[in-house]
């Protein structure tokens, strides 16, 4: 569904910064809109400062639909909600794979234009992220510790699980290009 009469209140992130890194464990959204807009949970994530400029990092694995759109347009948009979790949609989005359904129509998700990017944020979750992708880069799982790679990285885990599997996280920083709440 897309939003009518949306309006934008720009922030300084760095005031919503605790929000930000609080929400992230129990799920914010990492939305791509390549062959079609996806959204997929994420708990992991990273918000900073990279090469003088603000900056938020993502953590994929390989086999997340969300890879493949990442890697073809180069940006993401990231939505924050500003109180719980919707269980509804953390659930669809943070479960179901964007290669199988359209998670925009089953988390019944209301879409709303980005200004700089082309990737739309969720009005569910307003505190939204426009990021522009300034790299990437495949972590190598050699170079992590032994105890965390053999939790998160389970190598008879088949990469389509949605949750921990053997596949290594790519991580993407982005450049924050604006900032805003949805209303
Ligand atoms: C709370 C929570 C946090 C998650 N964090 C991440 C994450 O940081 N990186 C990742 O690759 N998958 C993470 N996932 C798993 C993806 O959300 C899940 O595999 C999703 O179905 C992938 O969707 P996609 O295939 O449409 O990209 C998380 C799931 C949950 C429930």
């Amino acid at each position: 569904m897309r939003g009518k009469n949306n309006m934008k209140k720009r922030i300084d992130v760095n005031e919503y910064a605790g929000m930000i890194t609080k929400a992230l464990p129990k799920g914010i959204l990492l939305n791509t809109n390549g062959d079609k807009f996806n959204s997929m949970v994420i708990g992991w994530g990273a918000l900073g400062t990279v090469w003088s400029v603000p900056a938020f990092t993502v953590y994929v694995r390989e086999h997340r639909y969300t890879k493949s759109q990442l890697d073809k347009t180069k940006e993401f948009t990231i939505s924050v909600p500003l109180g719980q979790p919707i269980p509804e949609i953390n659930r669809v989005c943070g479960s179901k794979s964007g290669y199988n359904i359209n998670k925009a129509e089953e988390a019944k998700l209301t879409l709303e234009d980005a200004s700089v990017i082309h990737t739309p944020g969720v009005k569910e979750y307003p505190l939204t992220l426009e990021c522009k992708v300034l790299y990437a880069q495949e972590q190598d799982l050699s170079s992590i510790p032994d105890d965390i790679r053999k939790r998160m990285y389970p190598q008879d885990v088949d990469g389509s699980s949605p949750m921990a599997n053997r596949d290594a996280h790519t991580a993407y920083i982005g450049q924050i290009v604006d900032a805003y709440i949805l209303s």
